[in-house]
Formats: structure tokens, C-alpha cells, sequence
């Protein structure tokens, strides 16, 4: 399976700071043999794809939308407009939305189901935070997540959904290594594909899942050559585009 890398930069890079990481990166050698999309705050999409110019990495995603594709909803982005944006993918449901700005499971399925009929790939983001991974629920809280988020998708085409699973506990840990071990991610990432399967049948065979938290350019190569790993969300390593550019070369030493 084709890895993909993806960046998400969080709430970072107003649109001149956007441009600017873009044409830095725009610099660096990039690895053909993966696929490359950087997560964008919105406002900052217009600024970074033309920054971009003509080239095809990276693929430009956002990080949020709503699940309407018009009305009274003040403040809120839709699907149809990050399309305008030719966002190629989305996230969804990440944990930091989920605890800042209470998004249920409910929301993240109606966002995840309302890109894919715009034509735009989820990334469904699932994990369990630190209270629940030492009660021993991990399992349960992931398999609740995921059900739920691709209850109404279909699993094969342009649009399959990604997954990313994102322990909590795991996040943005500095300069300390992850406590998620290669190994730990692995043993859920088989349970994850297995969901899938069931879910999509042989579809689900084929949904890349990405492992998220604490990737670096030193660890990269560890998580991408362990089975069932087929990808990373990145989020502190990706706000320097060479030390971003030098993880994706890292990569692929996978
Ligand atoms: P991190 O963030 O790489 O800083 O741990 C990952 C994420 O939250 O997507």
C-alpha cells in the first residue's frame, strides 16, 4: 500500500506565513513514492495553494468543516467551499476538537459523510485519551469511535477514508520520545483494520491507517516499516517545512 504523510499544522500560519512555509518547502526534495498532503487552516488555504503554484505535493486538505453545504450557520466552513479550495482531503473528529469544542461522534459521522458526497477524502482521527488507555479501554473507545464515524460511508474510490489513530497521551510529548511505541500503534491498527473489514469487506482492506503522535523525523522510518502502519499525521515536526521535508525523505527509508 502507497504511505502518505500528512501534516497538520493545528492552529498555526496566518496566510503570509502559509505562503511562506509553502515556498520553502516547494525547495525541498520530496520522495516519489509517497503521498504528501499538509492539513491548512482555512484561512490561510487561498494563500498556501498559491504558494503551490502548479505542483501536485503537497496535496492541500483542511483541518474542519461543517456538514452543510449552505445556510444559517454562522462562523462555520462547508464542504462545498473547501472544494471550491481544491481541497483534496479533510480531518475530522480529532481529539483536540473533540475536547476543546465538544464534537461528538454524531458530528464527526455527519462531517465525514458530508465530505465524501462533495467529493472530498476524511481523515477520520480516533484514539483513546490517557484515562481511558490505563482502565484498559482503548479497544472499546476506538471501536466506538470508528463505527460510529463510518457508519455512512462507502469504503472504496477516490473518497475511501483514511483513519487516523491518535493515543491522546501520545500527542505533541516535546522532545521526549512517544510513549506509543511502533509496536503499541501496530497491535491497534490490526484491531482497526479488522473493524474495517467487517465494515467494507474487501474495501476495508485497502483504507490506509495512519498512526498520529510525537512523529519526528528520527521516528518516522520506525512507525512506517512496522506492518499495518500504512501512513502519519504530523503535527509539531510539520511546522518547519525543512525539518518537514527532511521527515518525509526519512520515510521512506521504510
Ligand atoms: P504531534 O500531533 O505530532 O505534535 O504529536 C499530532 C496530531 O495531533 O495530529
Amino acid at each position: 500500500m502507497r504511505k502518505i504523510i500528512i501534516a497538520n499544522w493545528k492552529m498555526h500560519y496566518g496566510p503570509m506565513k502559509a505562503g511562506a512555509w509553502m515556498r520553502v518547502f516547494r525547495r525541498e526534495r520530496l520522495p516519489k513514492d509517497i503521498d504528501i498532503g499538509i492539513a491548512i487552516p482555512h484561512v490561510s488555504l487561498a494563500a498556501a495553494r498559491s504558494s503551490i503554484g502548479r505542483a501536485s505535493v503537497p496535496l492541500v486538505g483542511a483541518q474542519n468543516v461543517f456538514w452543510q453545504n449552505e445556510g444559517a450557520f454562522t462562523g462555520e466552513t462547508s464542504p462545498a467551499m473547501l472544494k471550491e479550495f481544491e481541497v483534496a482531503f479533510c480531518l475530522v473528529g480529532h481529539s483536540e476538537r473533540r475536547f476543546f469544542l465538544g464534537e461528538t461522534d454524531e458530528m464527526v459521522a455527519k462531517k465525514a459523510s458530508a465530505l465524501q458526497k462533495t467529493g472530498i477524502q476524511p481523515i477520520i482521527c480516533v484514539g483513546e485519551n490517557a484515562t481511558e488507555h490505563k482502565k484498559g479501554e482503548a479497544l472499546k473507545v476506538v471501536k466506538r469511535q470508528l463505527l460510529s464515524a463510518v457508519k455512512g460511508l462507502k469504503g472504496d474510490g477516490e473518497t475511501a477514508p483514511l483513519i487516523a489513530y491518535e493515543p491522546i497521551w501520545a500527542i505533541s510529548t516535546g522532545k521526549q520520545a512517544s510513549p506509543c511505541s511502533p509496536h503499541d500503534a501496530k497491535n491497534m491498527h490490526e484491531w482497526i483494520r479488522e473493524i474495517l473489514e467487517k465494515k467494507f469487506g474487501k474495501a476495508g482492506k485497502n483504507i490506509r491507517i495512519l498512526y498520529g503522535g510525537s512523529v519526528d523525523p528520527h521516528n518516522v522510518a520506525d512507525y512506517l516499516s512496522t506492518s499495518h502502519i500504512d501512513g502519519a499525521l504530523v503535527g509539531n515536526a510539520s511546522l518547519d517545512p525543512q525539518a518537514f521535508g527532511l521527515l518525509c525523505r526519512s520515510a521512506v527509508t521504510a
